[in-house]
């Protein structure tokens, strides 16, 4: 169903911890974007980002750990089609190519650089990708092209009324929408988490992105919000030391 104007501008009220959210978990925000979202930041910088978030994944698993979730999501499609939207560095895409030998996968992301370095990659050239430019709020895709999409990370840079859209858009061009993103501790863990990372956070980049990723991750009560916005359904799975993973279908 379309939403007005005033309906998007109710959601984007709603904080990050979701309508029931606690006195503190409310302080615990911020509407300040991270690098990776400003145009005024040089692009060695967001490259640096990226390039961290990329051995991260590798050195602790994560890459492994999201592609096996992505896969489990389509175990029962043969030759699943698989759209991922903002891959950053496309290590999510190059792992599901790996291990399924039959998928193929549109690797994409809003950002020009990011897509034209991940074009002269591997995945460039590999058979069974392709490399396009996308924004996930209003996908260039026709409806039900893909199995599955899958939006890793990425999910708390949008505000809600965008998030919202990315959750009918995903679902609308893909049979199941899989976002795996931060979990949104209990507040009196979030402050320990945000002490961890705040002495960091001026001078290197990837932890700066990392206090405000921590400030805007929605937890499930907001998913579920925003999935209603959207007029979706979600599952949404969550820990204290996992990741926050939502799987979205239409309805
Ligand atoms: C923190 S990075 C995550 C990269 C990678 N998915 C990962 O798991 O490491 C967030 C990515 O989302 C992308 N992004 C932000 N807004 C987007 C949008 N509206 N559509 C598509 N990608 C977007 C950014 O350009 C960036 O590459």
């Amino acid at each position: 169903m379309p939403h007005t104007n005033t309906d998007a501008t109710a959601i984007d009220r709603m904080p990050r911890g979701g309508p029931d959210a606690s006195c503190v978990d409310r302080l615990l925000q911020t509407d300040r974007l991270e690098y990776l979202d400003r145009q005024d930041v040089p692009p060695a910088v967001k490259r640096s980002v990226i390039a961290a978030l990329d051995w991260t994944g590798r050195v602790f698993g994560h890459h492994d750990q999201h592609a096996r979730l992505v896969l489990d999501e389509i175990a029962d499609v043969p030759d699943p089609l698989i759209l991922e939207l903002g891959a950053g560095h496309g290590a999510l895409s190059a792992t599901v190519l790996d291990w399924h030998p039959t998928a193929r996968v549109t690797v994409s992301d809003i950002d020009a650089e990011s897509v034209a370095a991940i074009s002269t990659g591997p995945l460039g050239a590999h058979p069974r990708a392709e490399v396009r430019t996308v924004d996930a709020t209003a996908i260039d895709a026709r409806d039900g092209e893909f199995a599955l999409a899958v939006f890793a990370l990425s999910f708390h840079h949008l505000p809600p009324a965008l998030a919202s859209k990315v959750l009918a858009e995903g679902t609308r061009v893909a049979d199941k929408l899989v976002v795996i993103d931060l979990p949104r501790p209990p507040s009196p863990l979030h402050l320990l988490r945000l002490a961890t990372m705040l002495p960091l956070a001026p001078f290197v980049p990837f932890v700066h992105d990392g206090v405000i990723s921590s400030l805007r991750c929605y937890s499930p009560s907001a998913m579920r919000a925003l999935a209603a916005h959207a007029g979706v359904d979600v599952e949404v799975r969550t820990g204290l030391m996992s990741p926050q993973v939502t799987v979205a279908t239409r309805r």
